[in-house]
């Protein structure tokens, strides 16, 4: 109830217009977004990779509606990727669909995609999609084929452990040999796509961890790149330390090495577990978003966790 309603509020155009212009507002977004700027996202992935932690930048953006506002969008990417090249940080870029263009067309989408896979093909660096909510799920697998029919091998993909076609989604993903980050899934959907208990999408996210395990065993490991730009295939996105002691005793037992999975956090979250995990020599990457689109992806942080507004009463007091 409560998460439907920060969902509501989060495509919200008054609320945004509103939550846009209040410091207070911004206090509660600047923990989970690196800064506005492109610097500030590069500074960030520094502290982390300082810490032993890779990154994964996000300029922050979704749902555009014109072909301008998409290429924009893809311009900001592209700037990304060569910021994280000169930088010489351990970090690569994660993208979401609708940005470029996904919502106005799949060929103009598909064409601002591929000029984001070369640009890092030509750095030899690796670009995540994320998963959007469940009516862009089927066009963006159709899409993330179409780039790997063209030859892009750099690209992987986000499964939703929520969405009941998620295990099949990800099976015939694996055997066409993609990269998975597994979530559990941010958005609120209806209980006729999604499980709508969490016990349910717990133990979905168990079963499809150990798929993608057994999967990083049977493709012989494929490791983290020593540069911390081309995860392994076996991505674990999530902060429920319950999921992460069952992923990492099942990757013991089965014997897949610590660097061939990697946990995924995001940034402004549980950094105490992001670096216990770092310190027990497994590979950490932290999605670290940056920029002035970021309304909607806050919303979706604070629907996950209406309790963390509390941290707000003594500004509210004050202000
Ligand atoms: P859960 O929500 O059960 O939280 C477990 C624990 O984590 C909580 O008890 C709390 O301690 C901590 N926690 C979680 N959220 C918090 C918050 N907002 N503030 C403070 N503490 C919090 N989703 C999607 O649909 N598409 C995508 O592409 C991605 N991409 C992605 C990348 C990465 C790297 C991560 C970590 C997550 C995503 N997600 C995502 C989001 C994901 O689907 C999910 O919504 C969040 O990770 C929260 O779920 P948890 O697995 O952490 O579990």
């Amino acid at each position: 109830m409560i998460r439907s309603f920060f969902s509501y509020l989060s495509k919200a155009a008054w609320a945004r217009n509103i939550a846009m212009r209040s410091s207070i507002v911004w206090k509660m977004a600047s923990r989970f977004i690196a800064g506005v700027t492109l610097a500030d996202g590069i500074k960030v992935i520094q502290q982390l990779n300082s810490n032993g932690i890779n990154a994964t930048l996000d300029h922050l953006g979704e749902d555009t509606d014109s072909p301008e506002k998409a290429q924009q969008a893809t311009s900001d990417i592209l700037q990304a990727i060569e910021a994280i090249e000169q930088a010489g940080v351990r970090g690569n870029v994660s993208i979401k669909l609708t940005q470029i263009g996904l919502e106005i067309g799949n060929e103009l989408c598909f064409e601002n995609l591929e000029q984001i896979l070369e640009k890092a093909q030509g750095y030899n660096s690796f670009v995540r999609i994320d998963m959007e909510d469940s009516t862009a799920t089927q066009r963006t697998l159709d899409i993330l084929r179409m780039a790997r029919l063209h030859g892009y091998e750099n690209v992987g993909i986000v499964i939703q452990a929520y969405l009941y076609r998620s295990e099949e989604d990800l099976r015939k993903l694996l055997d066409e040999c993609f990269k998975i980050r597994l979530c559990k899934g941010a958005y609120t959907e209806s209980p006729k796509v999604a499980y709508p208990k969490m016990q349910d999408i717990n133990s979905s996210y168990d079963r499809c961890a150990a798929i993608l395990i057994n999967s990083a065993l049977s493709k012989n490991c494929p490791r983290l790149s020593t540069d911390g730009r081309i995860p392994p295939v076996a991505g674990l996105a999530t902060h429920d330390s319950k999921r992460i002691e069952y992923a990492k005793l099942y990757a013991e037992k089965v014997g897949l090495p610590k660097d061939a999975m990697e946990f995924q956090m995001l940034n402004g979250i549980r950094k105490d577990l992001q670096e216990q995990l770092a310190r027990e020599g497994y590979c950490v990457r932290v999605y670290v978003p940056y920029g002035t689109e970021w309304y909607p992806y806050v919303m979706r942080r604070v629907a996950e966790r209406p309790a963390d507004l509390l941290f707000l009463l003594p500004f509210i007091k004050l202000g």
